[in-house]
């Protein structure tokens, strides 16, 4: 079947933009390009359900034994993306005089499970200017002074895929020290990688309990993936309304594997084609021209 989105009358041709996409009309074909590769945050329905699963965590009571969160999903799908809006967010609640307060920090996993770079990832995010210095213990003991001080309620640590590159027993160590930070410092972590790693994290009862997954999955080729790329094109100042058929929207599935990274940048390709070309239509022939 093709459904054709039917052609929208001339005084209708902006209904379906955002408020800022609407503005950015008038703006050069240049500028609007460059507006649509600089991207905007999409709200679809499961990345504000894990916002507001990450504000559950953050705001619960200290306790001896805090729980945080494993955000799990395939790669170029959306979780660091979520975890810096939710940040982005946080940050708006912060006061002038909270200035030198930090609720989060956000660190990647070193590149392989190793306890000591974790410490200087931890001490380098939090300002320490000597993260690299000292023993792994004077490292651990600066860390469990630094973070209490700047009032730290949580912690990010993403690509936590890495600790795949250690041995079993490395990654054990490494996780242990995830564990008793958490504990001795009243803190929820929240882990986020994709699923292989998490695979590795369930073999560990207590990792299993203290970091629950959330999971953010390719999308399917359904009527919400229809939902996303319209979400996507509202966003997209183009003077024209797009006209895309339910065939175009499969095959922009099946290129894109369902990953949103990989929707998004097919997207802002074929808007950009739609521009330079002066039609200002995203018609799937242009959906085709930017697969290449
Ligand atoms: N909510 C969103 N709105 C708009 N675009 C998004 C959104 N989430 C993700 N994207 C797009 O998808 C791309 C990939 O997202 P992100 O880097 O968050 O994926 P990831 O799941 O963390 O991938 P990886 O596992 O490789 O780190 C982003 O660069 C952005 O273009
Ligand atoms: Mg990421």
């Amino acid at each position: 079947v093709t459904v054709e989105i039917p052609r929208t009358p001339p005084e209708a041709a902006r209904d379906h933009l955002t408020p800022t996409a609407r503005a950015a009309l008038g703006r050069s074909a240049e500028e609007r390009i460059h507006l649509i590769r600089s991207g905007s945050w999409i709200p679809y329905p499961r990345a504000q359900q894990i916002r507001e699963r990450l504000r559950w965590v953050f705001d619960q009571p200290p306790s001896q034994r805090m729980t945080g969160l494993t955000l799990s999903g395939p790669t170029n799908n959306g979780k660091t993306t979520i975890i810096r809006a939710f940040m982005a967010e946080m940050n708006g609640h912060v006061t002038a005089a909270d200035a030198e307060r930090r609720d989060y920090l956000y660190i990647e996993t070193p590149p392989f499970p190793s306890a000591s770079m974790l410490f200087t990832a931890i001490l380098t995010a939090a300002g320490d200017l000597k993260a690299q210095k000292g023993t792994m213990t004077q490292k651990m003991f600066r860390v469990q002074h630094i973070l209490p001080q700047i009032g730290l309620r949580m912690l990010f640590l993403d690509e936590i895929h890495n600790v795949l590159a250690g041995s079993q027993k490395q990654t054990e160590v490494f996780l242990n020290t995830l564990k008793s930070l958490s504990n001795h410092l009243r803190l929820p972590v929240v882990l986020i990688g994709t699923e292989n790693a998490v695979h590795v994290l369930r073999t560990d009862a207590q990792v299993l309990n203290r970091f629950p997954t959330v999971e953010l999955p390719y999308w399917p080729s359904d009527a919400s993936f229809h939902q996303l790329v319209r979400a996507v094109l509202s966003t997209f100042p183009l003077q024209r309304p797009p006209r895309l058929t339910a065939a175009a929207l499969q095959r922009l599935h099946k290129v894109s594997g369902g990953a949103l990274g990989g929707v998004v940048q097919v997207l802002q390709r074929a808007a950009a084609l739609a521009i330079k070309d002066g039609s200002e239509e995203l018609t799937p022939k242009f959906l085709e021209a930017a697969e290449v």
